[in-house]
């Protein structure tokens, strides 16, 4: 076991130059401030409990070094520090906490409670503190590590606890947060117990075995396990393959230096390095683990040290978009960043005896979205050496040499690319998303507002003269197509696109049963068994009434495994797996939103049993889709 450093009180001149200052916003925010001081103390094992979401209390023990006792008063001041001493340090740092901040920002709105003993001493010490005073140390068997509860979060501060959610929703967000520091920590062993109840445990064996026990072994199945190693940078991790998306960016893990961290350049070019092969909301699986030198690695950005700043964020982009896009497009180089491929059979198989890039790869539809378009930039300015030491040299790469960490982080463009560089990142943020919200001026959102009224005030004013002309007297002429229904009406001729029309028309039809709770629901005659991962188990368990409500009853068998009785008619011919997994990706941990997405895929199902364009329909089921339409007043399927 190793030994406590001092704890020093730092100079104003270096706590001035810290991103500190941040408040204990929520449980989850106290749980990751432990979590992590337990990291930096070395711990091989880490147990995380929480009651009641963590508003109760909340419990976090380690085995390593510990507290010396003349420190333990120093542990709780501010700006009170073992992991730095000088501003100098600031510059390359290895350790998770460094603001020497955190314990006394948790002890001043609880009560909390540190016990600890290091190797030297013969027995334990226990320092408490309540809103911030702090008792006498008293002697306390314990083990060597340090052990810290904290309860009565928010006591002398009522405004704070107005802003916290349901204690479920803080719950989730422990869990999701605790799901992220096993990731991050994959070589120290967790138990994370909810409420006494082991809810998360993984070994410490490394990032593999963490991924199997936070997402499930059918995780592993769907991705590519990789590892790339060149000029400073070790990208390793698993790659969800293209049919393994999500509904958002859950599942999306970065891990610099072993900090788990939301890093635009990095999502960015993840996200674009998958675009070619996803579809608009459809999100990648991915858990990134990034090793550079700490001193290319500002940690120092905010207070809640998950957001960082690269040197150079051109070559963390270059790194990541290419080292995805290799794999993704299987492309001979990719032979030497796969360690293991996707086991699912839904992924194009590769055989060992045969290059990747004869394989055919299913998807691809946009090659405007290829690397290449990203690559200009640099190519203008003449330097494609600045990618040429990382990715042009295929004999260097096939000589599998050891990682030269003495080069250090030597890929960086000669100066006068800064501003090459800082563009092109630019326009890769611009491209996505978010990049995109933020570009846009007041008057481009003010104009696209008013471009949109008007949209929708021509839909109007079309649904209510077609409506109208539906509403007279017509006459069915037939099918076309064995797509369109034509009618006449009056003097007039009106198509109607069939799979449109009655998708509408069941689409309504459900809603109406959803709102009067009238849902016709069917027992299925042997019930489905879905296994869940511990995330997807516990959401189950939370939504388990809003799934009667829309006429799902699903029952806990045990080991992750939920046995679906019945289900809604509509539903009775889809692919569950499917559809459980989907709900699941998309409900996040937002309780509020679970009702209004659970519905929205329930009516997506059912609307697909709708009448498809080419089907031929007699004439007795044109006559009837007609009547239901007279009915309906908006004429037009529900996705637009
Ligand atoms: N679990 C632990 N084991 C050993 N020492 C600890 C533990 N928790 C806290 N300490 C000691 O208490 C000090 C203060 O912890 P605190 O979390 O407030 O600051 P920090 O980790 O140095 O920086 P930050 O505010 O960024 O987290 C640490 O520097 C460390 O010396
Ligand atoms: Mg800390």
């Amino acid at each position: 076991m190793n030994r406590p450093k001092p704890i020093n009180v730092l100079s104003r001149q270096v706590y001035n130059q810290i991103a500190a200052g941040e408040v204990v916003e929520r449980p989850a925010s106290v749980v990751k401030e432990l979590f992590e001081n337990a990291v930096d103390a070395g711990a091989s094992t880490i147990t995380v409990s929480i009651a009641n979401g963590g508003l109760d209390e909340i419990f976090v023990q380690d085995d390593g070094c510990g507290i010396e006792k003349e420190d333990l008063p120093r542990a709780f001041m501010s700006h009170a520090t073992s992991k730095i001493t000088d501003a100098n340090d600031l510059l390359g740092i290895k350790t998770l906490g460094f603001r020497g901040e955190a314990l006394a920002s948790i002890a001043s709105v609880s009560e909390t409670r540190i016990a600890s003993k290091t190797i030297d001493e013969e027995i334990g010490y226990v320092l408490t503190s309540s809103g911030g005073e702090l008792s006498e140390i008293t002697e306390s068997p314990c083990m060597e590590g340090t052990a810290v509860t904290v309860s009565k979060l928010f006591f002398n501060t009522p405004a704070r606890l107005k802003f916290l959610k349901t204690a479920r929703s803080e719950e989730s967000e422990v869990t999701n947060l605790i799901a992220r520091l096993i990731l991050a920590n994959s070589t120290v062993a967790v138990k994370y117990y909810v409420d006494d109840k082991l809810e998360l445990e993984s070994f410490g064996d490394g990032l593999k075995d963490a991924v199997r026990a936070i997402y499930g072994v059918e995780a592993l199945d769907n991705c590519y396990e990789i590892s790339y190693d060149k000029n400073g940078i070790l990208l390793e991790g698993f790659l969800g393959n293209i049919n393994y998306y999500k509904g958002n960016r859950t599942y999306q893990t970065a891990i610099v230096n072993g900090r788990w961290v939301v890093d635009q350049t990095i999502s960015s070019a993840a996200q674009n390095a998958y675009a070619p092969y996803l579809m608009k909301r459809q999100y990648p699986f991915y858990i990134l683990k990034i090793d550079v030198d700490p001193e290319v690695v500002d940690v120092n950005v905010h207070p809640r040290k998950t957001e960082i700043r690269f040197q150079d964020n051109g070559v963390i982009y270059a790194v990541v978009k290419t080292v995805i896009s290799r794999v993704l497009d299987g492309t001979e180089e990719a032979m030497n960043i796969i360690v293991n491929r996707p086991r699912a059979s839904i992924v194009p198989t590769v055989s060992d005896d045969k290059p990747i890039s004869e394989v055919e790869i299913k998807g691809k539809p946009y090659e405007t979205f290829s690397y290449d378009r990203f690559r200009t930039p640099y190519e203008k300015s003449s330097e494609s050496e600045y990618y040429s030491p990382i990715f042009e040299k295929k004999e260097e790469s096939l000589q599998a040499k050891e990682p030269d960490y003495s080069a250090g982080y030597d890929v960086k463009p000669p100066k006068k690319l800064k501003t090459d560089v800082a563009q092109y990142v630019q326009e890769i943020t611009d491209f996505t998303d978010e990049g995109a919200l933020k570009s846009e001026s007041l008057d481009d959102i003010f104009r696209k507002n008013k471009e949109y009224i008007e949209k929708c005030e021509r839909e109007k004013q079309s649904y209510e003269q077609i409506t109208e002309e539906v509403d007279k007297p017509f006459r069915i002429v037939g099918q076309a197509l064995n797509t369109f229904l034509i009618l006449e009406c009056g003097d007039e001729i009106i198509m109607i696109d069939q799979h449109a029309a009655h998708e509408r028309i069941l689409f309504d039809k459900f809603c109406l049963r959803l709102k009067t709770n009238t849902v016709a629901k069917q027992r299925l005659l042997f019930p489905y068994a879905f296994k869940a991962n511990a995330l997807e188990a516990d959401m189950i368990t939370d939504m388990k009434n809003l799934f009667e409500d829309v006429g799902i009853d699903i029952l806990p068998v045990g080991d992750g495994v939920f046995n679906v009785c019945s289900l809604p008619v509509e539903l009775i011919d889809i692919d569950y797996d499917v559809f459980f997994r989907d709900i699941l990706t998309d409900a996040t941990f937002k309780d509020e939103k679970m009702p209004g997405v659970l519905r929205e895929k329930i009516i997506q199902k059912a609307c697909k049993s709708a009448i498809k364009s080419g089907d031929k329909l007699s004439e007795m089921e044109i006559n009837s889709l007609v009547d239901q339409l007279k009915n309906n007043r908006q004429l037009k399927c529900p996705h637009g």
